[in-house]
């Protein structure tokens, strides 16, 4: 596996790759659903690239940016079987003094995970195109447990005529449904059991479509139900919304996105389920 950390290394690494390039942008402390990804890539490209970087410009001033966790080594160690080159810039080499130029999708990027974590967005979509941009893949791939992230940057890719197949794997969970997330490890053993009432609360609404109800407003209202039912989540949002444009639904006539963020203490988590 190479390893490259300023954009001219790994240009000149990219040049030497003949066939189909496949990349994973990761943001590192790599777990199961990350590996997943990379495996996929593995499995359909002649070369994997994958990058890590903790991208400070998708992080709020009040978020964890400086708390999230980080282990390069153990990250090496886990992708150098399926990887041919490892990417980690710094914040200074993707953002250097008199940066100013930045990549916004509009109306997609106003509700859920937008509303609540202003300019997120902002700094996702600037990044994956700076990180396109370098790399040049053929493929790119993306986890569904970010789905508005997912659907974003469809979105970006077909306004920007970026010539890239985004690839979505499904999410990778833990036996007891917990999307398996980098974030997790804040949890202590009381808030790791009460985390998997996402999940839960995804798979009752899913339940109740699949015994026939319609109506999306009943969807929110059983997630709200089931999540109050656990004292140690403090529910942030549910929704049932288009697949695609990330409006809410009245009602369930097409593929559906039912999601959530949640409160476990001081963590935030995130989980969805696609319907139809
Ligand atoms: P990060 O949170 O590290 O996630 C990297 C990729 O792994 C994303 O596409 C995410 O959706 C996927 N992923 C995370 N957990 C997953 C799970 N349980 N199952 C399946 N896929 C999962 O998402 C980011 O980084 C950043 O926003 C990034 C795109 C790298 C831009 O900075």
């Amino acid at each position: 596996m190479r390893s490259a950390s300023t954009v001219d290394e790994l240009r000149k690494t990219r040049l030497s790759f003949d066939g189909t390039v496949g990349f994973v942008p990761t943001m590192g402390y790599l777990h199961e659903g990350h590996l997943a990804l990379i495996r996929r890539a593995r499995d359909e490209c002649d070369h994997v690239v994958v990058s890590i970087f903790v991208n400070p410009t998708q992080f709020g001033p009040k978020e964890d940016l400086s708390k999230y966790p980080r282990d390069l080594e153990r990250d090496f160690r886990l992708i150098e079987p399926f990887t041919d080159m490892v990417w980690t810039p710094t914040p200074e080499i993707m953002y250097p003094t008199g940066y100013q130029t930045w990549v916004e999708v509009e109306a997609m990027t106003k509700p859920l995970e937008g509303a609540m974590r202003p300019g997120h967005f902002r700094g996702v979509t600037t990044v994956v195109a700076k990180l396109f941009n370098a790399v040049q893949p053929h493929k790119a791939y993306f986890g569904q447990k970010d789905a508005q992230q997912v659907a974003v940057i469809r979105q970006m890719v077909r306004d920007l005529n970026f010539p890239i197949e985004i690839v979505v794997c499904p999410t990778t969970r833990e036996p007891d449904g917990l999307a398996m997330s980098s974030r997790n490890v804040y949890l202590d053993a009381e808030q790791r059991k009460a985390a998997t009432v996402l999940f839960r609360s995804l798979s009752a609404a899913k339940e109740l479509v699949e015994q026939g109800e319609r109506n999306a407003e009943a969807l929110r209202e059983k997630m709200k139900e089931v999540l109050a039912g656990e004292p140690l989540a403090e529910m942030q949002y549910v929704s049932c919304a288009d697949y695609d444009t990330l409006e809410e639904l009245t009602e369930i006539n097409r593929k559906a996105l039912l999601s959530m963020a949640v409160f476990i203490g001081k963590t935030r988590l995130i989980d969805n389920i696609v319907i139809g």
